[in-house]
């Protein structure tokens, strides 16, 4: 079917679609998107770590073609990055997950869906058009979980995305003082903030508050998101349980250190995802980007490392593969772009980060994306990064 989706005209860089987005949302809504954990200041030490490895501009290479379409696993994507899973979606905007999921198949990218999501499993591989993988928690009864893994499987899901990093959910500050929770409580708080912004208000009044969809449509029936529940049981037995379950190809996503990388790797799990959660867990963490050349290390060339945490342009891109990465995913940026002008500004934002690392890619004096590496970034922050 022919794409009708017009690029928005508001959005010029990211800082654009965070403004319109946080005049656009509820700020209850806002800040659930854009807050992090704790003293609510890692997710900006994750862009800002980005933001000081500099690249180095090369001269006289012919650059005039250049490639960006990247393999992993057994897939060929159009671009060396995809879509992180975020549950609760729906709130940036009504329908966010299947205009992301839409997104993801025009560029021929992949886009995780999160157990939590506000679309269930099968809508979202349907919009992607298979683009789809699928992302869980080990919380709730494991029962639970085994169920989603067979009902992926039968839809057709090839990878599966198990998140580590919560074992316990930290507290947002944000959150609390807005209120925020689940289920939805609406005060006279919420109620202003709500009444203040009412585009937003009166269309997911119109579709429906958002809710939990794959919990909703369990087969087992009396599965209830509770979002602060505890998963603190989850142990290196589970993560044999589940690869024993999944035939598919498995991602650990959250790992922060060389040696739980190493023990993942033994496990059996295909890949790692370096993530720090974009800052929404262990506040005191250092930034993800930090974390990610000390793995690729310990792990060696060949086992695939994917990243998230703090990406907002192609030149982050390029950051993250010199120093490791096979592949990058974007979070937050999808919802701010969503909630700045609904699939119109996620298209802008995609388009803006695909001309941004092409031309990038080329300035570095490369042609080929499969050939970053270290050798991009300036000479002197390289030695500081001590690869
Ligand atoms: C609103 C929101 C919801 C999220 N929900 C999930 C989730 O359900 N599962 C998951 O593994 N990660 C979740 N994450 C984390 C993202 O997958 C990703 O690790 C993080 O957003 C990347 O950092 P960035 O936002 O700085 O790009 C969520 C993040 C946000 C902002």
């Amino acid at each position: 079917m022919k794409d009708l989706i017009k690029p928005s005209t508001k959005i010029h860089t990211i800082d654009d679609a965070i403004r319109l987005s946080k005049k656009r949302l509820p700020k209850l809504v806002f800040d659930f998107i854009d807050g992090a954990s704790g003293d609510d200041k890692l997710a900006e030490i994750n862009s800002t770590a980005l933001d000081q490895i500099r690249l180095e501009p090369k001269v006289f290479r012919n650059v005039e073609n250049r490639n960006l379409s990247k393999k992993i696993f057994d897939f060929n994507f159009d671009y060396p990055f995809g879509f992180a899973p975020m549950g609760m979606t729906n709130l940036s905007w009504p329908e966010a997950d299947k205009m992301i999921a839409k997104e993801s198949a025009y560029n021929n990218i992949p886009t995780c869906v999160s157990m939590a999501s506000s679309t269930t499993l099968e809508d979202m591989f349907t919009f992607s058009e298979g683009h789809s993988w699928m992302q869980i928690y080990i919380f709730q009864s494991e029962e639970f979980i085994m169920e989603l893994l067979k009902r992926a499987e039968g839809i057709g899901y090839k990878v599966l995305i198990l998140t580590v990093d919560v074992p316990i959910l930290s507290r947002r500050a944000r959150d609390d003082r807005n209120g925020f929770g689940y289920p939805f409580k609406i005060g006279p708080k919420q109620f202003l903030d709500f009444a203040i912004h009412p585009q937003w208000s009166l269309t997911t009044l119109l579709k429906g508050a958002p809710k939990p969809m794959n919990y909703v449509t369990s087969k087992s029936g009396n599965q209830i998101f509770r979002r602060k529940e505890s998963r603190g049981t989850t142990d290196w037995d589970t993560l044999k349980r589940i690869r024993e379950a999944w035939k598919g190809k498995l991602i650990i996503k959250g790992v922060m250190n060389s040696e739980d990388a190493l023990k993942i790797k033994d496990s059996g799990a295909d890949a790692i995802q370096v993530s720090n959660h974009g800052g929404r867990q262990l506040d005191s963490a250092t930034a993800s980007i930090n974390a990610l050349p000390l793995i690729r290390k310990a792990l060696g060339d060949d086992f695939p490392i994917l990243f998230d945490s703090g990406i907002r342009s192609g030149s982050d891109i390029l950051r993250a593969l010199a120093l490791g990465a096979d592949f990058v995913m974007f979070g937050r940026p999808l919802m701010y772009a969503i909630g700045a002008d609904g699939a119109k500004g996620l298209r802008r934002i995609i388009n803006l980060i695909k001309e941004e690392l092409s031309t990038n890619l080329g300035l570095v004096g490369l042609t080929d994306i499969n050939e970053v590496d270290k050798k991009i970034i300036a000479e002197k922050f390289f030695k500081d990064i001590k690869y």
